[in-house]
């Protein structure tokens, strides 16, 4: 086997190398039964286990609410851009952080009303709200939809925010690394393929009262409606089989390293590891400002983009990838997901540090 390479993808990226093993076991022959995972009828009793087993894994480390369940989507986060303001009525009031918050909020908008109540263009999407900030968020919204963490500019909230309405998030590029209590949240959403598993499923966490009554319009399709998931069971039509299989194996693994307490301590103290080479070095910026730094996807640039092009070629000669920045940003970015080793991170502040 080629080696494996040093993998800073902002998604599709990076899996944990045990999962990816007993992927790789299970394709074959899951555990003795004879047929791989991928094989299986997804309303087997081969089967249900495992989807059963990564709800309940999901749920465990969350430490999950009565009050909420865990379903598996398809259509990725975009989808649920169309879905929350579908399910939860027009009149959405939105954080507007960047690219993604923006796509967010131009599908509400489509559905109805909806409201930007705070946007950090001005700046080039370098900030997100700090603990404090007024969000400006219209009586009687239906909910405050926030993005966690901002895969494109690399900035992410240190908190969860404050409203007096339900909260929506798009947890996307944060799920899994570290804890969140999902008590205030109606829906969170997280695409899988940043720190969850492969591309292809989407985990929906939902307050019951929004995913077991539909209160929309009539016209609204049955499977854009969460209460057509949740009343099946994420089994509605064929779910994602593999997808969620993965994601199974990945919050168990999770799990094996001390669960998201330990796995935050980890990544923040990375993170920290990383900007701080960059603040040293006389060659890099780091993009976003330090109190929004994201602990996931670290953005930066010499800030002449054939020195970036370079840095970028070199690196990959020394087997680290995916370190190009968003085409709307420039520039470049590490992404620092769960799976990524720290040996990785390691390697890359020591390339930074020699540049
Ligand atoms: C924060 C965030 N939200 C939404 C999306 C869109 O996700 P998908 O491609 O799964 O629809 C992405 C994709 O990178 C993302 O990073």
């Amino acid at each position: 086997m080629a080696k494996r390479k040093h993998n800073f993808n902002a998604g599709p990226a990076a899996l944990p190398l045990p999962v990816l093993e007993s992927v790789q076991r299970d394709l074959i022959d899951y555990r003795g039964q004879g047929l791989g995972v991928m094989e299986m009828s997804h309303r087997s009793a081969n089967y249900e286990p495992i989807i059963d087993g990564a709800r309940d894994a999901i749920a465990a480390l969350y430490d999950l609410p009565e009050t909420h369940e865990v379903l598996f989507l398809q259509g990725g986060a975009s989808l649920q851009f169309a879905m929350v303001p579908l399910n939860l009525g027009p009149g959405g009031a939105y954080v507007n952080t960047g690219v993604w918050s923006t796509k967010a909020l131009g599908e509400a908008k489509r559905v109805g009303a909806a409201h930007e109540v705070w946007s950090s263009a001005e700046d080039g999407f370098r900030h997100v709200p700090q603990p404090g900030d007024a969000l400006d968020v219209p009586a009687g919204a239906p909910y405050l939809h926030y993005t966690s963490n901002n895969t494109i500019y690399g900035t992410e909230w240190h908190h969860v925010p404050k409203a007096d309405v339900p909260l929506v998030g798009d947890l996307s590029s944060d799920f899994l690394s570290r804890p969140v209590d999902f008590a205030p949240f109606d829906l969170a959403y997280a695409g899988a393929q940043k720190n969850a598993g492969p591309a292809g499923v989407t985990i929906v966490i939902a307050r019951k009262s929004v995913s077991r009554a539909y209160n929309g319009p009539p016209t609204t399709a049955n499977i854009l409606r969460y209460v057509t998931h949740a009343a099946k069971d994420s089994m509605f039509n064929t779910p994602n089989t593999f997808g969620i299989y993965v994601v199974g194996l990945v919050a168990e693994w999770v799990q094996q390293q001390g669960g998201l307490a330990a796995i935050e301590q980890r990544n923040v103290a990375r993170a920290d590891r990383l900007y701080a080479a960059l603040e040293e070095s006389d060659r890099f910026t780091p993009y976003a400002r330090p109190d929004s730094r994201s602990r996931m996807n670290v953005t930066f640039s010499t800030g002449d983009a054939d020195e970036d092009k370079r840095f970028v070629a070199a690196a990959a000669e020394r087997d680290m990838i995916g370190l190009k920045g968003h085409r709307s940003v420039g520039g470049l970015r590490a992404s620092i997901y769960n799976a990524v080793p720290d040996e990785a991170v390691d390697a890359l502040i020591d390339f930074i540090a020699g540049w």
